[in-house]
C-alpha cells in the first residue's frame, strides 16, 4: 500500500486511479467497525478538528462517527458566527489554530480554492469537506466506492449526472475522477446549469466525450448509474434565476419505468424535490446504503494521511 502520511485531499485530480483503488479496498476492511460490529483503537490518541464555515449534516458526522469508531476524538464547529471568523479572523489564522490543537483537519469552506489555501498554511493534513462550487473529493471516494461495490465495476458503465451541474462540487469531482476510470458519462441539465467547461475539458483530456442532454426522459434508458443533486440555492447570484430552474427534475415511479431493471439511483444528498419519497422503497435506491459508505471511507482516509495502519 502507498504511503499517504502527511498528505492532504484537496482534489480527486490529486490521486492516481491507483492510489483511489487502495483506498477502496481499505476501505472495505473498515465495514465492520463502521458498523459497530469490531472495535478499534487505531486512532487513540489522535485529534481531528472538524471546520465547517458552511451547513453540513452527512459530511460532517460522518468524518465524526470516523474518527470516534477508530478510538480517536474530535473537535470543531459547525457555525462560524461563533467563532473569530466573526472577528474578522482570516482563514489562515483559524487554520493555524487548529493546526496547534489536533492532527487532521476537515475543512467546509463556502470559497472555492479554500482548502488549497489552508493545506498551504497548514502541517498537519487537510481534508477538504467542500470548497463553494469547487470540489468535493471524500465524497467522490465514497460515491466510487460505493459505484464499485453495487455493479462490480467502475470504467465501462454509464453513469448519468443530473441536476445542478453548474455549481454542484460533488459532480465536479466525480466527473473528474470517473473519466479517470473510463466511465461512460452522460450529463443531464437545463443549458444554463450544464457542466462547466473546466471540467468537460479535464474529462475529455481523460479520453471520455460526455453526452450532454436537457431531457432525463430520453437519457435515464442507458443509465447504470443515475447520480442526481440537488439544485444549489445558496449558490445563485440572483434567486429569480433559482426559481426559473427549481424543480426542473423529479426521478419518480413513473419515470423510473423507462430505465434499465438494475440501474442504481445515487444522490450525495441533502434532496430537496429531485426524488420522490416513493422511489426509497425501490430496488434502485442507494442513496441512503451510500450516505453510510462515507464512514469506513472516511476511516481509511483518516488511518492513511494519520500514517497508522491496520
Ligand atoms: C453535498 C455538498 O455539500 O456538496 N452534500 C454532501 O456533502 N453530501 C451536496 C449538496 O449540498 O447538495
Amino acid at each position: 500500500m502507498f504511503d499517504m502520511k502527511g498528505r492532504d485531499v484537496v482534489s480527486i485530480g490529486d490521486f492516481t486511479v491507483e492510489e483511489i483503488e487502495a483506498i477502496i479496498d481499505y476501505a472495505k476492511t473498515m465495514v465492520p467497525i463502521a458498523k459497530g460490529e469490531r472495535k478499534s483503537k487505531l486512532l487513540d490518541g489522535k485529534i481531528l478538528s472538524t471546520l465547517f464555515f458552511e451547513p453540513s449534516t452527512r459530511t460532517k458526522l460522518s468524518f465524526e462517527s470516523a474518527m470516534l469508531r477508530l478510538g480517536g476524538s474530535v473537535l470543531g464547529f459547525s457555525n462560524p458566527k461563533g467563532t473569530s471568523a466573526a472577528k474578522g479572523e482570516t482563514l489562515a489564522d483559524t487554520i493555524r489554530m487548529a493546526e496547534a490543537y489536533s492532527d487532521v483537519i476537515v475543512l467546509r469552506h463556502p470559497r472555492e480554492g479554500a482548502a488549497r489555501l489552508a493545506a498551504k498554511f497548514s502541517q498537519v493534513p487537510v481534508i477538504n469537506a467542500g470548497d463553494g462550487a469547487g470540489q468535493h473529493p471524500t465524497q467522490t471516494l465514497l460515491d466510487l466506492f460505493t459505484i464499485k461495490t453495487e455493479k462490480g465495476k467502475i470504467g465501462g458503465i454509464n453513469v448519468n449526472l443530473v441536476g445542478d451541474l453548474k455549481y454542484g462540487r460533488t459532480v465536479h469531482s466525480l466527473a473528474h475522477a470517473l473519466s479517470m476510470f473510463g466511465a461512460d458519462l452522460t450529463f443531464t441539465a437545463p443549458p444554463d446549469l450544464q457542466m462547466p467547461d473546466h471540467v468537460i475539458k479535464k474529462v475529455k483530456e481523460n479520453g471520455v466525450n460526455p453526452r450532454i442532454e436537457n431531457d432525463l426522459e430520453k437519457s435515464i434508458e442507458d443509465a447504470d448509474v443515475l447520480y442526481v443533486t440537488r439544485i444549489q440555492r445558496e449558490r445563485f447570484p440572483d434567486l429569480a434565476e433559482y426559481e426559473k430552474v427549481a424543480g426542473a427534475y423529479r426521478v419518480d415511479v413513473e419515470i423510473l419505468e423507462k430505465a434499465k431493471d438494475d440501474m442504481i439511483i445515487m444522490h450525495p444528498l441533502p434532496r430537496v424535490n429531485e426524488i420522490a419519497p416513493e422511489v426509497d422503497g425501490t430496488k434502485h435506491a442507494k442513496y441512503f446504503v451510500q450516505a453510510f459508505n462515507g464512514v469506513p471511507v472516511r476511516m481509511a482516509l483518516l488511518s492513511l494521511v494519520l500514517g497508522v495502519r491496520e
